[in-house]
């Protein structure tokens, strides 16, 4: 039966060895915290870390640390310690994260960090490979496995394999600076699907992807040569049930037996009952806004001394990545701020911060989230934040208030909460008063409504949500019509060549003989192709027709000796082996000097767009312009060409990053039909949209090849013009 591979850097078990015996505890985070509940109810292995260094793991206690992950169905990765200092602490705390979460003054570039988390992730990509068997679902999961899903593809090509990324993804201007970006981006595209938290952070990927590796983007689908990948949102959800439910046991049990935290809090609100407490709750992390934070809280009580002994804010701050400089340095930080605004504010009786620098059993988190009144997460940047989504689940009676940062994931979900700027100060403190002037009525309104969006959109309904898209994936390979030229498909096309009387094949020139270059008069023929092609053109019973959208002059220079037609301008002109070019069809080109002006005015308003002068059409090139801009302006020009031209015997083409207008009577399908006798082996072979003409018009038993992957009406694809090449030349292999 095929199950699910989950892989992060983290197992959602902490294994430590204390006293010769294994302690396990829960791994805290979002992905740790959020995943467990899909893992424990489905079939599925997770793939991890076990959070300790292989060489603090006594030989012969290591059977036992592979046996009480097992039992978790979890299968753990042992990481030296090198290799934790490279991977975890290196590469990914000091590259990645400060670089995905916009701070780019913590952003280290280091070659060994680099090397480290490459050979780290071949680690966990092998381990898949060991585990996985044809029709399990592969899951990767987070910015540590960036390079998993390719490393994984390279082994096992036809596996399906999804990606989610639990951080944000910064915007184009900030990845670029990244010296591996191009490397970071194919790993990830590795995947089938790829996910993100929100809609912001999809587009900045696909952004990105279509800016340094210049693929093809069409809304949430990236084009590769060989593959469709899809790219969605998903907001992670929580275990709604688990956080209510843990909130009503809470309630239902008696004050001794309680927890020794919930006792001293109670204690507290007996002494005080008008006052009242604000929950702060983060991994000690420096994009928590913790510090600011801190601030803010001074700011509110010099603003409003009224509230001074009303109020007391209760910070738990997990400790996290202590070995990352800028982690130790924020620790001493809010050291330093808390003992400063106690020792400023503190009365005899009352102490404005309660800190606690700890991890807290799940039993005291409950604790936190039911009896803090209003709960302050003002993060700087936040992939999702689960913290605040917890709190108001556990608010049973529907009571209190959440401040939210705008800069978190979650705050899209949760525009009923007090969305602030977690940089603005006064904001920070005008909203604090807000929250505790907040009538109950509205507190209970606003939670219900919010409640209501995250018991339906529970983790376990955003696991589900992912792994269908991810089967879908699945579904939509198989629906691609076009068939790829396998090895079976490709034995069957040659015995068929070699046993026909007479050929007949017609070869688009860009994209398909050779790649596009930056400007068109760049991608001459190489000695390769031309020596391939006259091989063609000298079997007896094959006749080579190149039939392109080049202008007749380029076209005929760069083959002039080669003894094949030539086709140019989508029809407009033939030339017959060892004749003279002639005008195929009645074409005009009076048109050009009303239509060139309104083009230029794209050229200069578009950088990097040009116009290509044919004898007979008009070709405005956007390859080179910025993808997203090219493709507005494309569809912009297109749509005003239209008008201008209709009623005049013309049509406008939408090639491959080219637009191109020319008389409508003309087109490859046309023209290729002209030149069929009783040919008995017909191909056609053609990259982009102007030759599906040919693909659509050629008798069905020709043999139409599309280059690429894309909705096409020709019969088989394949994936680029390397493969091309091998194609035609398998065509002359017994010559
Ligand atoms: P991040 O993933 O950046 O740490 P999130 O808010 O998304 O931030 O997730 C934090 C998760 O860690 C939550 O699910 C929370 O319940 C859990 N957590 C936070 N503090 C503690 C703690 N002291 N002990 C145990 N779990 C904690
Ligand atoms: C965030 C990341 C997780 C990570 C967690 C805890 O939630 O997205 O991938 O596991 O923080 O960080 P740590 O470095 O302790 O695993």
């Amino acid at each position: 039966m095929s199950k699910t591979i989950i892989i992060s850097n983290r197992l959602p078990l902490q294994i430590n060895i204390e006293n010769d015996e294994l302690q396990v505890t829960p791994s805290v985070g979002g992905l740790a915290t959020g995943l467990k509940s899909f893992h424990k109810e489905g079939d599925s292995i997770w793939i991890g870390w076990s959070g300790m260094p292989e060489e603090e793991i006594p030989e012969h206690l290591l059977e036992d640390v592979k046996n009480k992950a097992r039992e978790e169905d979890c299968i753990a990765v042992n990481l030296t310690q090198d290799e934790i200092e490279g991977f975890y602490y290196g590469f990914s705390n000091r590259t990645i994260w400060p670089l995905f979460h916009y701070f780019m003054e913590f952003t280290e570039s280091d070659d060994w960090y680099w090397e480290t988390y490459k050979q780290v992730n071949q680690k966990y990509a092998d381990e898949v490979l060991k585990h996985y068997q044809e029709g399990d679902h592969i899951w990767v999961h987070d910015y540590q496995l960036l390079l998993v899903p390719n490393m994984i593809r390279e082994q096992a090509p036809d596996a399906i394999i999804g990606f989610f990324n639990h951080i944000p993804f910064p915007s184009y201007e900030v990845f670029r600076t990244l010296p591996w970006r191009d490397e970071v981006l194919e790993g990830v595209l590795g995947a089938d699907l790829i996910g993100f938290h929100t809609y912001d952070y999809e587009r900045h990927f696909l952004s990105s992807v279509s800016r340094i590796l210049r693929h093809q983007v069409d809304f949430n689908e990236i084009t590769l040569p060989d593959r469709i990948v899809k790219v969605d949102s998903f907001p992670m959800g929580i275990d709604y049930d688990k956080f209510e439910k843990a909130a009503l046991d809470h309630f239902e049990k008696t004050s001794e037996n309680h927890s020794e935290l919930q006792q001293r809090l109670d204690h507290h609100l007996k002494a005080t009952p008008d006052a009242k407490l604000i929950l702060s709750l983060d991994r000690l992390d420096y994009t928590k806004g913790i510090a600011n934070r801190l601030r803010a809280f001074e700011y509110f009580l010099d603003k409003y001394p009224e509230f001074i002994e009303k109020v007391r804010l209760v910070m738990l701050a997990v400790p996290s990545r202590s070995n990352v400089p800028q982690y130790q340095r924020l620790k001493r930080e809010i050291d330093e701020l808390v003992g400063r605004i106690n020792g400023k504010f503190s009365t005899v009786s009352w102490t404005p911060i309660w800190y606690f620098y700890r991890s807290m059993p799940f039993e005291n988190l409950i604790d936190l989230y039911t009896s803090c009144d209003i709960a302050l997460l003002t993060p700087i940047r936040d992939g999702m934040n689960l913290v605040a989504k917890e709190y108001i689940a556990t608010r049973t009676n529907h009571t209190g208030v959440l401040i939210l940062s705008e800069m978190a994931g979650a705050a899209h979900e949760m525009n009923e909460a007090l969305i602030i700027n977690p940089n603005n100060f006064d904001q920070m403190a005008s909203t604090l008063k807000q929250a505790f002037e907040m009538p109950e009525e509205e507190q209970i309104s606003r939670n219900k409504m919010i409640q209501k969006r995250l018991k339906r959109y529970s983790v376990e309904k955003w696991a589900q949500d992912f792994m269908k898209a991810l089967r879908n994936t699945e579904d939509n390979r198989q629906a691609f019509e076009a068939i790829r030229i396998n090895s079976k498909v490709y034995d069957d096309l040659l015995e068929t060549y070699k046993n026909a009387k007479s050929r007949i094949l017609f070869l688009d020139y860009d994209g398909t003989l050779v790649n596009f270059a930056d400007k068109p008069e760049n991608a001459k023929p190489d000695e390769e192709i031309i020596a391939l092609i006259k091989r063609l053109a000298n079997q007896e019973k094959t006749e080579v027709i190149l039939i392109s959208g080049r202008d007749k002059d380029t076209l005929g220079r760069w083959w002039e000796d080669t003894p094949i037609d030539l086709i140019s301008e989508h029809g407009t002109w033939v030339r017959e082996k060892g004749k003279d070019w002639e005008l195929s069809e009645n074409v005009k080109n009076d048109w050009m000097e009303a239509v060139r002006p309104v083009i230029e005015n794209f050229v200069d308003r578009t950088p990097g767009t040009f116009i290509e002068e044919k004898n007979y059409s008009l070709a405005w090139h956007y390859r080179k312009a910025d993808p997203e801009l090219g493709e507005i302006r494309a569809n912009e020009l297109s749509n005003v060409l239209k008008e201008l031209i209709s009623n005049h015997g013309l049509s406008v083409l939408n090639g491959n990053k080219v637009l191109e207008i020319k008389s409508s009577g003309v087109n490859k399908g046309k023209s290729s039909n002209k030149k069929l006798k009783d040919q008995d082996f017909i191909f056609a072979i053609g990259d982009d949209w102007t030759d599906e003409y040919m693909f659509k018009e050629l008798p069905e038993k020709a043999y139409t090849v599309k280059v690429g992957i894309k909705q096409t009406s020709a019969r088989y694809y394949v994936e680029d013009t390397k493969r091309v090449r091998t194609l035609l030349k398998a065509f002359t292999d017994n010559d």
